[in-house]
């Protein structure tokens, strides 16, 4: 797995390089979620094929930037599913983006998740990662060299940030007491439209709740299972919280029927997840 973290910090340095340099302007297409792309998403999402090419034990990509599997090396043992660069319109407004890798061992579902990574661009390039059964480590870039910030990453049982994702005017009652009770309880707004830097700072300042729900208008929410939902659920449960769906359910049991399936999702310490499951009523 050594092999595949060191070759995401090959790409996330040369992501960060693209971000910082390059023109960042929209492509006549939109992606196979309908988002339009940006030229970065289309230069992010090549750096990360190429750099992955003729990695022995990389058998295929899937991107969130194209509709289907690349097989790239039949031998390979795992499928990399990664969205190359999240919230990527942040750019614009010089606020902070990521990547995000989930690395599966056969069929694609959340059970067949062995690891997963994420990188955080901002001031800093940070990376986050996971091998399923450890703790998250935390790394950040100095020199062009990843130096461990943190050997494990802990959640606190209970934050105090609080990250509702999702149009408000599109929310059912039962999620907008939910979200309303926990202002009432003193949690504190953090959302920045990035799920990257969002979940990244929720799992850095000890805890709180990140949630992304079904609304009227997206009953099955906003976020990929595959390449946003999974690899962050890894990394939570991993740090001793707690990632499930409207149902209550872990979403690391999630299989699902399209790559570019969508997921409610909800990601946080024990606390504020037991209310979630409360106010959900599941
Ligand atoms: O999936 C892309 C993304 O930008 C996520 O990073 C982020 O959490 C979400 O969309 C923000 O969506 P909204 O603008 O609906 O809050």
């Amino acid at each position: 797995m050594q092999s595949i973290f060191d070759t995401i910090k090959h790409c996330a340095l040369e992501i960060d390089r693209a971000i910082k340099s390059e023109d960042l302007g929209y492509c006549d297409s939109a992606n196979a979620s309908g988002d339009d792309q940006l030229k970065l998403d289309i230069k992010s999402d090549a750096i990360i094929e190429k750099a992955f090419s003729g990695h022995p034990l990389v058998k295929s990509l899937v991107s969130e930037e194209k509709e289907g599997e690349l097989v790239m090396n039949e031998t390979g043992k795992y499928t990399i599913c990664y969205d190359p660069l999240d919230g990527s319109s942040l750019v614009d407004v010089n606020l902070s983006v990521g990547s995000i890798f989930g690395i599966y061992d056969g069929e694609l579902k959340g059970e067949n998740l062995v690891a997963s990574a994420y990188v955080v661009y901002g001031p800093r390039i940070e990376l986050v990662t996971v091998v399923k059964g450890e703790a998250p480590k935390h790394y950040r870039a100095q020199n062009d060299t990843f130096l461990t910030v943190y050997e494990t990453l802990q959640l606190n049982k209970k934050g105090k940030l609080n990250a509702p994702g999702g149009t408000q005017q599109h929310w059912y009652d039962y999620h907008k007491s939910f979200i309303d009770k926990l202002f009432a309880e003193g949690y504190r707004l953090r959302y920045s439209g990035g799920m990257v830097p969002d979940l990244h700072q929720i799992l850095l300042k000890g805890g709180g709740i990140f949630s992304y729900p079904g609304t009227s208008d997206k009953p099955e929410g906003k976020l990929r299972q595959l390449f946003e939902v999974l690899p962050f659920a890894l990394v939570y449960e991993a740090a001793g919280g707690e990632a499930v769906d409207h149902k209550g359910h872990r979403l690391l049991e999630l299989a699902p029927l399209h790559v570019h399936d969508t997921t409610p999702c909800f990601f946080g310490s024990r606390y504020e997840i037991a209310k979630l499951k409360e106010a959900y009523g599941v």
